[in-house]
């Protein structure tokens, strides 16, 4: 019998998903080498964790959002807003899928989630993001939903003793423009 591909089902991260989150970021950072951690994760406490998502419900200019199958905490995606008056219309997005649910349309669902929170926030205005040069699959994924190149930090990442570059990339406007 062919197993039914099952529904992704995506929701804004509540402070009660802290354990849930940290257990996901030590899987992925150890899955892929294109995060700005590895297996040593982030070094969040839990209680870090439970503060940092309260601070993003909070905010009016940062949204945090999970992605599941079959109850499986399958990607995290984020804006994060600045909080100072004079950048609060700038946001960093961050984005990640568990290795095994790749090019299945998680990402992309994920980001079409994130930038239709951005087209209707009276705030954002921008969107910016980093991503390892080489990672052509981050890169035609944000590419597709508008976002373009506009810089590069060489050698940001240092991964045993190798060097990888970073591109900035912006997406500006939206349905506001
Ligand atoms: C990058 C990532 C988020 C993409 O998630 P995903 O769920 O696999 O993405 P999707 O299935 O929605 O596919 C997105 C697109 O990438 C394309 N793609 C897949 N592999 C590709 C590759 N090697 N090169 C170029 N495009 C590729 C897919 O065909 C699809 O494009 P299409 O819709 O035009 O056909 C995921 O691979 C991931 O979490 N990687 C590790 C962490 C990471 O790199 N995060 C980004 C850091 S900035």
């Amino acid at each position: 019998m062919i197993k039914k591909r099952s529904k992704l089902k995506i929701r804004k991260a509540r402070p009660s998903d802290a354990q849930m989150i940290l257990d996901y970021l030590a899987i992925i950072g150890s899955e892929s080498d294109n995060l700005t951690f590895g297996s040593e994760g982030l070094g969040y406490s839990f209680e870090d964790e439970m503060k940092t998502i309260e601070t993003i419900s909070k905010s009016k200019n940062s949204v945090m959002y999970l992605g599941f199958k079959d109850e499986v905490l399958v990607s995290v995606a984020n804006l994060g807003g600045k909080s100072r008056d004079r950048m609060k219309h700038y946001a960093t997005l961050g984005l990640s899928v568990r290795q095994a649910y790749w090019n299945q349309g998680v990402g992309k669902a994920m980001m079409a989630k994130l930038m239709d929170f951005a087209d209707r926030n009276k705030v954002l205005e921008m969107i910016d993001l980093e991503v390892r040069s080489d990672n052509h699959h981050a890169i035609h994924l944000y590419e597709s939903f508008g976002f373009v190149r506009t810089g590069v930090m060489p050698k940001l990442m240092k991964i045993n003793d190798s060097y990888f570059d970073t591109l900035v990339m912006i997406r500006e406007g939206g349905l506001k423009s």
